[in-house]
């Protein structure tokens, strides 16, 4: 068996366990002073007389009006045990409704009628606190199945009905989420485990590395001072330098493709490298022109992590100036009447690479994963 919903009860049942643990030995109520004995009403004193006066005409001495009998109650403890009929008779000596109004018929005083209600009220009041404490269950409550739908939404952001295929919840007294009655089966309990993992198989999605793309390299910039952005897309180099782009790779083969062209001058062609990090890929001597830009491309085996992806220029026709020399202005290059790089334009003498895009094929080959599942038991 598949130890992790075994963990998972035993979990459960530790929390049950520890939370009935929890709960204080019971102990006399320590809080509550106990009842003054002066003050304590009496009922032979202050409740008795009262009700032979008023009440027992009819609700004594075998007649029970309205079906209640109130001379049966002889003590304080009868009267606490019939809490419901003497908080009913608080009320109706209270509001005046008893004894009934009646021409000739004796009403009771405001002071009798306050001395024996607040004598039924304190009885009423005064709890036994010596027994045993009961601070009675904290029921571990769980979610119904709507809630715990709108749950999983809020809290990870899909919204796919997981608790669809839960067990009805109990209902109780017209209500599904009454905590005491919710109760937690087995079958619920593999549900829960069931809905948790692909809850997450949705909300945590990982491209699959190991599927090759081409991506283009986005923000591609030159080296300070060896070139720039170029009007109409692109950027140029027109010193020694490179432009580069970074991106993050998994292990795997990649193939390296920029599309370049030169203004050609001078008896060479533009020359070209493609680098990764630094290292040198491979070096081309780029022909094209701007009217037919050429495909510069190189094969490489990357490890995993972020690099840049660059294309160096290799043959500018200004030297950077040596230290402390002035940086020697561009000069027009002689241009050999048989050249076969003219100037893409005539007017501007210098050697210019251009590139429009470096893009990243890849990953081929990729490393073997070994994050297999781990397998539980
Ligand atoms: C004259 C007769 C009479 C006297 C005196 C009388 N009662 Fe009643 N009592 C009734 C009758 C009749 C009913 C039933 C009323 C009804 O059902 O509407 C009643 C009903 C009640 C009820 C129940 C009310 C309910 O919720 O149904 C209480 C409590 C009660 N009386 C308390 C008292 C108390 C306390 C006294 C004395 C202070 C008293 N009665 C005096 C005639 C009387």
């Amino acid at each position: 068996m598949n130890s992790r919903p075994l963990q998972f009860g035993t979990l459960a049942l530790a929390v049950v366990l520890g939370s009935s643990g929890a709960l204080p030995p019971d102990k006399p109520h320590a809080s509550l002073p106990p009842a003054k004995e002066a003050s304590a009403p009496s009922f032979a004193k202050d409740v008795a007389p009262f009700l032979t006066k008023h009440c027992h005409s009819c609700h004594g001495g075998g007649k029970n009006r309205g079906d209640l009998t109130l001379d049966k109650y002889q003590d304080e403890q009868a009267i606490v045990k019939d809490r419901e009929v003497w908080e009913n008779v608080i009320e109706m000596v209270r509001t005046g409704e008893m004894p009934p109004k009646a021409k000739g018929r004796l009403r009771p005083t405001p002071s009798e009628a306050d001395l024996a209600t607040q004598a039924i009220d304190d009885m009423l009041d005064r709890f036994d606190c010596t027994g045993p404490r009961n601070d009675g269950s904290v029921t571990i409550r769980r979610l119904n199945r709507t809630e715990y739908n709108n749950t999983i939404r809020d809290l990870v952001g899909v919204d796919f009905k997981p608790a669809a295929d839960f067990p009805n919840d109990d209902v109780g007294y017209g209500f599904d989420n009454i905590g005491d009655v919710l109760s937690l089966s087995p079958l619920l309990l593999e549900k829960y485990l069931a809905a948790a993992e692909s809850v997450l198989e949705r909300a945590i999605v990982i491209s699959d590395p190991t599927k090759p793309a081409k991506e283009r390299l986005s923000s591609l910039r030159a080296s300070f001072g060896a070139g720039g952005a170029r009007r109409g897309g692109g950027l140029f180099l027109n010193g020694k330098g490179q432009i580069s782009g970074q991106i993050y790779v998994d292990e795997g083969d990649y193939t390296i493709r920029a599309e370049v062209f030169g203004q050609q001058v001078g008896d060479q062609p533009v020359r070209a490298s493609l680098r990764v990090n630094g290292d040198v890929l491979k070096e081309f001597a780029v022909t094209a022109t701007q009217s037919a830009p050429a495909t510069i491309e190189a094969t490489v085996r990357l490890k995993a992590g972020t690099r840049t992806i660059a294309v160096a220029f290799l043959n500018p026709d200004t030297e950077p100036g040596k230290p402390g020399e002035e940086p020697k202005k561009p000069e027009p290059v002689p241009q050999k009447p048989d050249s076969p790089f003219r100037p893409v334009d005539p007017d501007k003498h210098q050697r210019l690479l251009f590139v429009r895009t470096i893009m990243l094929d890849g990953p081929y080959n990729p490393r073997r994963r070994s994050c297999q599942r781990p397998t539980n038991g």
